[in-house]
């Protein structure tokens, strides 16, 4: 199947929006299956910088691109977006959009509940982005949240506001926070609903058509499988399944759906939030990863933690997500480094050991056990051949291959969309 999965393989912010804006300028269907606004994709066309946080990155091509159910929806949030990128010059409209009708919705109550949460937690805040995306998460498979299809009949929808009110006034009186008003979150839903009812459909209907017409779909996943609430550093991760395998159960495809994995991986590590960051440098070096990788969050604009290449956690993110080979991302922010560090196994309790355990305490207590390489002085930016790069540096690349148990498929070494080394081509497959 010609199906393409784009994930990342860290804690997000590999670099994803250029490698899903070429692939998408070569999708029929570009779909969104996880996550929502907490996403920021940064996509360099030309001369011009779209930032996208929740609509599918086929959205600038002008490919067909769909929010698949998995994905919780802030309608707000949609139009303000939509009504950027229209200022932009994209055009948007039913024809090239669809949203999921089952898709549930980010209620402004969701927004005030992640924030009051996180100011009561104090130091142990998880650093969410603040966009109510666990809240919103916690309300679906709580059984009460608000969908899209629900905005068509907000008449009926009595039964399900008592469920969600008496769970949400219960939760804020714990906040000292007045009762929700009921007449005030209608009103809203109401001036709200038609714009998003232009875009509803049921879109496992429309990739089963389009699945039928051999169609090319690229899905795009949003942060990274060490974010993933399974598989992540627990409890500092999203609330979404990150993972390649929610492309079935959150875009309505069966489990061959996904295709050709791609695992987009920066050439070294980097955090928003907080958690455990093994490789983590709080130092100079790290200041200067920071520096020269720009290292700030396209949704919040926090500062991102930065630190060497941790061959573990990509090699676990490879293995979970079935991997099936690696675009390499901003390879160019490592040149000049004299040498270069890269983790390959955690001491812990005195013992080595290969992969990130499961338990918080226990990630936060792994030291990691570095190999060191020589780097190179020459520059890496712009390089489009295998030839271009410093031997030093495709001895890093082999290395990381090596270490993490999987192919590399493609490197990136400018924000460029060319300027790229492409070894595999996903769509190929
Ligand atoms: P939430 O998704 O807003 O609930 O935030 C939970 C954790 O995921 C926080 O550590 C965020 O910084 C992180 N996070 C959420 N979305 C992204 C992303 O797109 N890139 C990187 N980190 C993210």
């Amino acid at each position: 199947m010609a199906n393409v999965t784009v994930i990342g393989a860290q804690w997000g912010d590999e670099g994803k929006g250029k490698i899903v804006d070429w692939l998408a300028s070569r999708a029929n269907v570009v779909v969104r299956f996880q996550g929502g606004h907490n996403a920021g994709h940064t996509l360099v066309v030309g001369d011009t910088t779209y930032k996208l946080s929740l609509l599918p990155s086929g959205i600038v091509t002008g490919t067909l691109s769909l929010i698949g159910n998995g994905v919780v929806l802030d309608p707000w949030a949609l139009r303000d977006e939509i009504t950027r990128l229209e200022g932009q010059g994209v055009s948007i409209g039913p024809d090239n959009f669809g949203i999921a009708d089952n898709c549930p919705l980010i209620l402004p109550l969701h927004r005030e509940l992640d924030s009051l949460r996180e100011a009561a937690a104090g130091k142990g805040k998880i650093g969410t982005t603040g966009r109510g995306i666990g809240p919103a998460y916690e309300d679906k498979v709580g059984r009460r949240a608000i969908r899209v299809c629900d905005l068509a009949h907000l008449e009926t929808l009595d039964p399900q506001l008592d469920r969600l009110f008496a769970h949400h006034d219960a939760l804020r009186a714990g906040f000292d926070q007045p009762p929700l008003d009921r007449a005030e979150l209608l009103e809203q839903l109401r001036q709200i609903a038609p714009f998003v009812q232009q875009f509803a459909q049921p879109v496992w209907k429309r990739l089963r058509d389009a699945k039928r017409d051999g169609a090319r779909i690229l899905f795009e996943g949003a942060q990274g499988v060490l974010l993933d609430v399974d598989h992540g550093t627990y409890p500092f991760v999203t609330s979404s399944n990150t993972v390649s395998g929610t492309v079935a159960s959150g875009s309505g495809m069966g489990p061959n759906a996904a295709g050709f994995v791609l695992g987009i991986v920066k050439a070294y590590t980097t955090r928003v939030g907080s958690g455990p960051f093994p490789t983590e440098l709080e130092d100079e070096t790290g200041e200067l990863l920071g520096r020269r990788g720009h290292e700030f969050g396209t949704v919040t604009a926090r500062k991102r933690r930065c630190g060497w290449f941790d061959a573990v956690i990509v090699r676990q993110s490879c293995a979970i997500s079935g991997v099936t080979g690696i675009a390499l991302t901003k390879l160019d922010v490592l040149d000049g480094f004299e040498t270069i560090r890269i983790c390959t196994g955690y001491r812990l309790n005195g013992e080595i050991i290969d992969y990130l355990p499961s338990n918080a305490a226990a990630q936060a207590a792994v030291e990691p056990v570095y190999e060191e390489m020589a780097g190179w002085s020459e520059t890496t930016a712009g390089a489009r051949s295998w030839a271009e790069l410093p031997a030093q540096a495709v001895k890093y690349i082999r290395r990381i291959e090596e270490l993490i148990e999987c192919p590399v498929a493609s490197v990136s070494t400018s924000p460029e969309r060319d300027d790229t080394i492409l070894v595999r081509d996903p769509f190929a497959d």
